[in-house]
């Protein structure tokens, strides 16, 4: 599905950043893990900073136009096919874990997000952005399972061994492109991994 919606030369996300991980850029350590990266706008902007970023999705396609971004602001990321459902980040490895609009079932969830604590080096952070619940009763983009949808709540029982720096649901104007755009509820969490 995201290989024939990311087939075609437009970003359908836009080549800009999401607007929360340009706001907190300055939170982030190296290197990056990026989890769902899509079509790169993120990881771009992260190595534009001189942050090395490892960008993973399950879209072949989607990282294929990652990497043409990237060459063509002359700046360079790693990038992996992988699904999220196997996926195994290396131990300690990273400084942070951006996670944008990565929408997984909840089983799926339970399996990777102890794995990206893992991955974590001590006080290493992590930066999400996800719609959040309230999202269901618009129409301006997301996934319509609830189940997929975050909450404040959801994120402190998912993410139990991380202090929040930030944790907050709120309405915002998204303008990412094709599929995320208007008014939208989200939920946005910053931690950083307790020792
Ligand atoms: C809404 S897009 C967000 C892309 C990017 N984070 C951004 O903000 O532009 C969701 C991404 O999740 C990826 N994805 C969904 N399920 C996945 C899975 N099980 N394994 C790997 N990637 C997955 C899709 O390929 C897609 O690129």
């Amino acid at each position: 599905m995201w290989d024939e919606r990311y087939t075609g030369d437009k970003y359908i996300y836009g080549t800009e950043p999401n607007s929360f991980l340009a706001e907190h850029e300055t939170m982030l350590r190296d290197p990056v893990l990026s989890l769902a990266e899509g079509e790169g706008r993120n990881a771009v902007f992260l190595a534009s900073l001189g942050l090395k970023v490892h960008g993973v999705d399950g879209s072949e396609v989607g990282l294929a136009k990652a990497q043409a971004l990237a060459k063509s602001k002359g700046v360079k990321i790693q990038t992996e096919v992988i699904d999220l459902g196997t996926f195994e980040p290396a131990e300690s490895c990273y400084g942070s874990v951006v996670s944008i609009s990565s929408h997984l079932p909840s089983a799926m969830r339970r399996r990777l997000y102890p794995l990206v604590e893992r991955c974590l080096r001590t006080d290493g952070i992590i930066l999400l952005e996800a719609y959040s619940e309230a999202q269901l009763a618009r129409d301006t983009g997301g996934p319509k399972d609830p189940d997929m949808l975050m909450t404040p709540a959801k994120i402190e029982r998912e993410f139990p061994n991380f202090e929040p720096v930030l944790l907050r649901e709120l309405e915002r104007e998204v303008s990412e492109g094709t599929y995320h755009t208007g008014l939208a509820s989200v939920v946005q969490f910053i931690g950083k991994k307790k020792d």
